[in-house]
C-alpha cells in the first residue's frame, strides 16, 4: 500500500519534471512578522504544540538492546526513554515519586533498574517502584501508587514518538496520519547510528522553514551544494507531515550523476524513490545522502530557552554499518552537513530574525511555489487554536 503511494508520488513527480511543471498553489500568503519573536505566542506554541503533540524522542537504533536508555529534557521536561527486558519502549519523567530527583544524568547508558541517588528509591524497567529505602522509618506507603509517570509512546517506523503530557489522549498513530507507513519504506530500525551532533540555531520556526523550503538551494548554498540544483519543490502530505522533493531531482549516487528518467518508477531503487526531505510535523526533518554508503540525516530540531534560540539534534544514520574508509566518507559528509546547517542555513535565520524583531516589517511571505511553509504555519496556528478535545479531532 505504502510502496505503491510511493510509486505514485515519483510517477507524480516525474510527469512534472517532463512538463516542466511544478504544484503551485493558489496564493501568496502573508504571515504577521511577529509570529516568529513573540514572546506570548512562542509560549503558546511551546506549551500548546511542543506539550501536547507527539515529538520524536529518538530512533529504535539508538535503543537496540533490553535496559538501554536515554535520558533528555526536552522543553524543559526531563525525559527518560527505555527499552525495556521485553523489548518495549516507555518513556517516564526522569522524577523520583519521593520528592522528584533526576533518576539518571541526561545521556544515554543501560541499566535494568533505576536507583534514585538522592535516597536510593529503586524503579525497575517498566517504571514500578520496587524498593524504598529504610521503609520502617519512612512510614507506610503503598508502592504501586508511586510508580514512575509514565508518558505516551510509539515506537513504529524505527521512530520513537513520545507526548510530554501524561494524560494526553490523542492517539499517536492517529496524528501520524499513515505517515509512519511511508516512513517504514526506509527501514530504518535496522540501520545504523553513525554520529549525533547539536547545533544552536535561530527561532523554531525559523528553522523549520528551512527544511521545508528548496527554494533557497541553489542560492543559499550555491558555494556547498553548488548552483545547479533545483529550486522546486513538489510537497506531498499526511496531516501535517510532509514530503518534499524536487521534481526535477537527479539524483547524485556514489558520487555520479545517474539519470533514472529512462527507467519505469518501478525499477527506480528505492534510494531514488525515498529521496527528497521528509519532515515530521512539527520538528523532524529527513534528508537522504551517500557519504560511506546510502544514510540520511535526521534533524530533530527543539525551541531553545527563548523565542530567538533553538537547538538541533543532528543524527546521521547509516543503512549498513560502515567500514574504516566508509567511515571516514561518513565523516566527511557529516562535516559538510554541519558546516552547511550552521553557517548557511542558521546564520541566515539568526540575521533575519534580527530583522524581523525590529518590528519595522509587518509581515513574511511565502510564494505559490513554497505551498510547504503555507501549510506549515496553517498546522501551528490550527493546533494553538485547537482546544484538548478539538485536538483530537483534527487527527481524526
Ligand atoms: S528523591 Fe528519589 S529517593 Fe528521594
Ligand atoms: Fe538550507
Amino acid at each position: 500500500m505504502s510502496k505503491s503511494k510511493l510509486l505514485e508520488i515519483a510517477r507524480n513527480n516525474k510527469s512534472h519534471a517532463e512538463a516542466g511543471t511544478m504544484v503551485l498553489v493558489d496564493e501568496i500568503v502573508k504571515i504577521p512578522a511577529k509570529n516568529y519573536y513573540d514572546p506570548d505566542r512562542w509560549q503558546k506554541e511551546v506549551d500548546l504544540i511542543f506539550k501536547r503533540i507527539p515529538l520524536v524522542l529518538s530512533v529504535s537504533s539508538e535503543l537496540p538492546n533490553p535496559g538501554d536508555y536515554k535520558a533528555m529534557d526536552v522543553v524543559g521536561v526531563p525525559v527518560l526513554l527505555l527499552r525495556d527486558s521485553d523489548g518495549e519502549i516507555k518513556a517516564f519523567l526522569n522524577a523520583c515519586s519521593h520528592r522528584g530527583a533526576a533518576l539518571v544524568e541526561n545521556g544515554n547508558g543501560n541499566k535494568k533498574r533505576f536507583s534514585c541517588p538522592y535516597h536510593a528509591w529503586t524503579y525497575n524497567d517498566k517504571g514500578s517502584l520496587i524498593g524504598i529505602s529504610s521503609p520502617h522509618e519512612f512510614g507506610e506507603i503503598d508502592k504501586s501508587c508511586h510508580n514512575l509517570i509514565a508518558l505516551p509512546v510509539l515506537e513504529k517506523a524505527g521512530i520513537i514518538w513520545a507526548t510530554l503530557d501524561p494524560k494526553s489522549k490523542l492517539c499517536i498513530e492517529k496524528f501520524l496520519s499513515g505517515y509512519d507507513s511511508m516512513l517504514e519504506l526506509f527501514d530504518l530500525k535496522n540501520w545504523h547510528v553513525h554520529s549525533q551532533r547539536t547545533i544552536k540555531g535561530p527561532n523554531w520556526k525559523v528553522a523549520y522553514d528551512g527544511y521545508l523550503d528548496l527554494y533557497h538551494l541553489p542560492v543559499l548554498h550555491s558555494e556547498t551544494f553548488g548552483t545547479d540544483i533545483s529550486n522546486q519543490a513538489n510537497y506531498y502530505e499526511w496531516g501535517p507531515h510532509q514530503r518534499v522533493i524536487s521534481p526535477y531531482r537527479s539524483p547524485d549516487r556514489n558520487g555520479k550523476s545517474e539519470d533514472f528518467d529512462e527507467l519505469l518508477v518501478e525499477d527506480w531503487p528505492m534510494d531514488v524513490l525515498m529521496a527528497g526531505v521528509w519532515t515530521i510535523f512539527p520538528h523532524v526533518s529527513i534528508a537522504s545522502f551517500n557519504g560511506g554508503g546510502r544514510s540520511i540525516l535526521l534533524s530533530q530540531l527543539m525551541p531553545g530557552d527563548n523565542p530567538e534560540d533553538s537547538y538541533t539534534n543532528q543524527y546521521y544514520l547509516m543503512e549498513k554499518k560502515p567500514n574504516k574508509k566508509q567511515a571516514e566518507e561518513a565523516d566527511k559528509q557529516f562535516d559538510l552537513l554541519e558546516y552547511v546547517v550552521r553557517e548557511e542555513d542558521y546564520a541566515t535565520g539568526l540575521r533575519l530574525q534580527k530583522g524581523l524583531k525590529t518590528g519595522m516589517i509587518d509581515s513574511v511571505m511565502f510564494g505559490r511555489n513554497e505551498g510547504g511553509g503555507q501549510s506549515f504555519h496553517a498546522w501551528v496556528d490550527k493546533i494553538l487554536k485547537a482546544n484538548d478535545k478539538d485536538l483530537i479531532s483534527l487527527f481524526g
